[in-house]
């Protein structure tokens, strides 16, 4: 199995381009349902997950074709077109290896008035329910029948109607079902306590595009007016605020100074302002934004929380940079129960981190040390690249499929400003 190698201890310093967000990729994508005429997507980042929900849309019988990046812009120009539905089923082996192939389910439902999904079960960083995503389809009419693993969806007869969707919690995959399947059911919905999180908004900027009619972007309350049809749309992915954020954790952790290109300042103001606390000098330039450490980092008090409060996707690679703060930090995970993986493997590298329940108390070393490490889940993996760039001697990172899933060309985008890494071939 392939592992990447990291020679620590480099002072980071030049431009990074960030590409397209995963988790707004894997929620632009089947909108391409929705609609008998053709999805484009540009700047969609080249990820492992990108092309699994690729797979999985060319199962349900959409039609893809990719062009290279646009001049300027990085990442794949991809379209899709469900011309029809060839099947309404998401079977358990492409859902249990991607989480987020539960969002074909509302799609499916709107267009075909059925859909059938694997029902995706627990994973490494908590139990993940999805009774949320399955209320708001009942809240439009659908019902919903549990069988050998999967899960159902009918609409009644006379087709979906808009209701009122009440979430008890913020939930960002139920958020983007909701508004996925509301947009082709007859009436007005409204979707409360409804995520906040620019993914969301992202879509719901792309189901506008192809004709959808919503209210209340950006808030915590979406109306949607439903339409008989959508229409074909072009539509540019986001960038990716957590690897811009994690790219950010790497320039304060080797004292480094790295211009992340294409970043968006107003999908990351609780990252900014945790790094702009742990002492980061931060520039905003037309196009980029400049992040730069100077060695020093300062502890912090962090929880999660949804959006606009500090990601849970950012907790591992804050821990990472807090293990070498010049004191001691306390982060709470409040999303997910098991988000902690990566602590034992830091803790092996040198760093001085205790977890108490929903807590990590994380005292400041002068130093950490290369060593052979693994995590369970993506951004885990991710702090223990950022551990091993700042760590004296030889890290490797093994399972580095997690990182392939939601980092693009994370070797080369380093090694450009400078680090010591190369992908390694294993047995
Ligand atoms: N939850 C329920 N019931 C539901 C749905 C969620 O109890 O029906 C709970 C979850 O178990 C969790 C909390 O609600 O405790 C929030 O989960 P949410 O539904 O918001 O998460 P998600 O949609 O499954 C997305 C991202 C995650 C990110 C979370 C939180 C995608 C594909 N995934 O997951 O990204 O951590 O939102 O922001 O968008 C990652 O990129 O590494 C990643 C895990």
């Amino acid at each position: 199995m392939d592992r990447i190698v990291i020679q620590g201890g480099k002072a980071l310093q030049g431009r990074i381009p960030i590409s397209g967000a995963k988790n707004a990729a894997l929620t632009l994508m089947p909108c391409a349902l929705l609609t008998d005429e053709p999805l484009t997507l540009r700047n969609l980042p080249r990820l492992a997950d990108v092309d699994s929900f690729g797979h999985l849309l060319n199962e349900l019988g959409v039609a893809t074709s990719v062009e290279g990046a646009r001049k300027g812009e990085f990442g794949r120009v991809m379209t899709f077109r469900a011309a029809n539905i060839a099947s309404t089923v998401a079977p358990y082996d492409i859902v249990r290896k991607m989480r987020a192939s539960i969002l074909v389910l509302g799609p499916l439902l709107a267009r075909a008035g059925e859909a059938t999904v694997s029902l995706p079960g627990g994973c490494a960083i908590g139990n993940r329910p999805i009774d949320l995503h399955l209320k708001a389809l009942q809240a439009l009419g659908a019902e919903i029948e549990l069988a050998a693993g999967y899960v159902k969806a009918t609409a009644p007869p006379g087709g979906l109607t808009g209701g009122t969707i009440s979430f008890p919690t913020v939930s960002v995959g139920a958020t983007e079902n909701a508004l996925m399947t509301a947009v082709l059911a007859k009436g007005t919905t409204v979707i409360e306590n409804a995520a906040r999180e620019p993914e969301i908004t992202d879509l719901a900027q792309c189901l506008i595009a192809m004709g959808a009619e919503i209210e209340g972007l950006r808030s915590d309350t979406l109306t949607v007016h439903g339409k008989d049809r959508l229409h074909g749309a072009t539509y540019a992915v986001m960038p990716d605020r957590i690897e811009t954020g994690s790219y950010a954790c790497a320039a304060m952790l080797t004292g480094g100074s790295l211009e992340l290109v294409g970043a968006r300042e107003d999908s990351m103001h609780a990252i900014l302002s945790g790094l702009a606390d742990a002492g980061a000098l931060i520039e905003f330039k037309p196009g980029a934004i400049k992040v730069t450490g100077d060695g020093a980092i300062k502890p912090l008090s962090i929880s999660t929380a949804p959006f606009p409060a500090f990601p849970t996707d950012m907790q591992a690679q804050f821990m990472a940079m807090l293990s070498l703060a010049r004191g001691t930090s306390l982060l709470t995970e409040t999303i997910f129960e098991n988000r902690y993986m990566h602590v034992p493997e830091l803790s092996r590298m040198g760093a001085d981190i205790e977890v108490r329940g929903r807590s990590a108390v994380v005292r400041g070393v002068e130093g950490l040390v290369g060593a052979p490490v693994m995590a369970t889940d993506l951004r885990a993996s991710m702090s223990l690249v950022l551990a091993g760039l700042a760590a004296k001697g030889e890290t490797q990172v093994n399972r580095i499929y997690h990182l392939d899933r939601g980092y693009e060309r994370l070797e080369e985008k380093l090694q450009a400003v400078g680090a010591e890494i190369e992908r390694v071939g294993g047995d």
